[in-house]
């Protein structure tokens, strides 16, 4: 491969139910060159999160933003260093991160990047626990949630990206935690290294018994990352005056018909005196800094811990991204590009 070719993961058709590899076209092209005000990054890890998902799919009244279009790079947030810039704002060897996509080299406007200090934390948190899911986890927590010291917080998807941070979180702020995983490792992680007061593993366990017996008194937060059957279970245990903070349905993305389940939400909410609340971690970015500022430092106090799932070389993109999906990953899904 030529030295000045860029590697992208491009969409090459739009999936019905769960994405294939050959739903992927690696493409190469010459790499950018920036414009005025413009950086040129060389990629050193991408970013892999449940919502590109969505990307993948055409237009439909639940999307939140514009899908990629077949053909188009695929989207993620991605950290690397500026080989060029044509801004002010950033140097030759600055690293930066930014919506660069699944590609190796990307141009980005530079008040459209955020500076990286490299020495504060490893680059790879800034589309971590420093970047978007972590900040997904300290808004919706703290500002949707509302949790109260002593409240019982159910978390679904308990060891993933957003997951981990909001449980520690709710330790940090006084309440007792559960959450609930797809593995006994995974259990085990949240409980014995997060410091969870109880895990439930979802693939080997009754749920609805197990909330029954670890929340007696009514789950107080449910933090809903998966939808499904969890959260029909979750919404059955909700305490007087529970919020169900909706963060996600990761269970539902691959479903190619309208979820069926048990129609018993809006009884609870009802009967419970409720609150259902869904959320996106755009609407606070008015206040990314705090949220930056504040996981840095609980980062730093030993407070915080996170893992990283680290999956090495861009051709093994679109396989990292389909296991994602199905619970194949263990932390914070990235990829290492260079
Ligand atoms: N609202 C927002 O602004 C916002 C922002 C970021 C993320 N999100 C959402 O937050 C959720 C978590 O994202 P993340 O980045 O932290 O991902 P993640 O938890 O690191 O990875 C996804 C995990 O979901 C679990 N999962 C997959 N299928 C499932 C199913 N059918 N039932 C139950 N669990 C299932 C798997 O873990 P197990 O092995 O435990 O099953 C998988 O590891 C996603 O739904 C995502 O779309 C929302």
């Amino acid at each position: 491969m030529p030295e000045d070719t860029n590697r992208s993961w491009t969409l090459a058709s739009r999936p019905n139910g769960a994405p294939k590899l050959t739903d992927f076209e690696l493409k190469e092209s010459p790499i950018p060159t920036p414009g005025a005000g413009e950086i040129l990054i060389a990629t050193r890890y991408h970013s892999l999160d449940p919502y590109m998902r969505g990307r993948m799919n055409p237009p439909t009244p639940a999307a939140y933003t514009a899908p990629v279009p077949v053909g188009g790079v695929m989207e993620s947030d991605s950290v690397g260093e500026v080989i060029a810039s044509n801004s002010d704002l950033f140097n030759v060897g600055d690293i930066a991160m930014g919506k660069i996509g699944w590609q190796e080299y990307g141009v980005l406007d530079g008040r459209d990047a955020r500076k990286i200090d490299p020495d504060a934390a490893p680059i790879s948190t800034s589309v971590g626990i420093l970047g978007m899911p972590g900040l997904t986890a300290y808004f919706g927590l703290f500002d949707v949630g509302n949790p109260i010291a002593g409240d019982t917080v159910v978390v679904s998807a308990a060891s993933g990206a957003v997951g981990a941070v909001v449980g520690q979180l709710a330790k940090i702020n006084g309440c007792r935690v559960i959450g609930v995983a797809g593995s006994d490792e995974k259990v085990s992680y949240v409980v014995d290294e997060l410091g969870f007061d109880a895990g439930v593993n979802y693939k080997t366990e009754n749920v609805a018994e197990r909330f029954q017996a670890l929340c007696p008194d009514g789950i107080n937060v449910y933090w809903d990352n998966v939808g499904g059957p969890i959260t029909d279970a979750a919404v059955d245990h909700l305490a007087i005056g529970g919020r169900a903070v909706i963060c996600g349905q990761i269970a539902l993305y691959n479903a190619t018909s309208p979820p069926q389940g048990p129609r018993n939400i809006a009884r609870m909410l009802l009967t419970r005196r409720a609150r259902m609340e869904g959320f996106l971690v755009f609407q606070f970015s008015d206040r990314f800094q705090e949220g930056l500022d504040r996981l840095a430092m609980w980062i730093r106090d030993g407070s915080l811990k996170y893992r990283e799932d680290v999956v090495d070389g861009i051709e093994n993109s679109p396989t990292a991204f389909i296991g994602l999906l199905n619970g194949a990953n263990f932390g914070k899904l990235v990829v290492k590009v260079s």
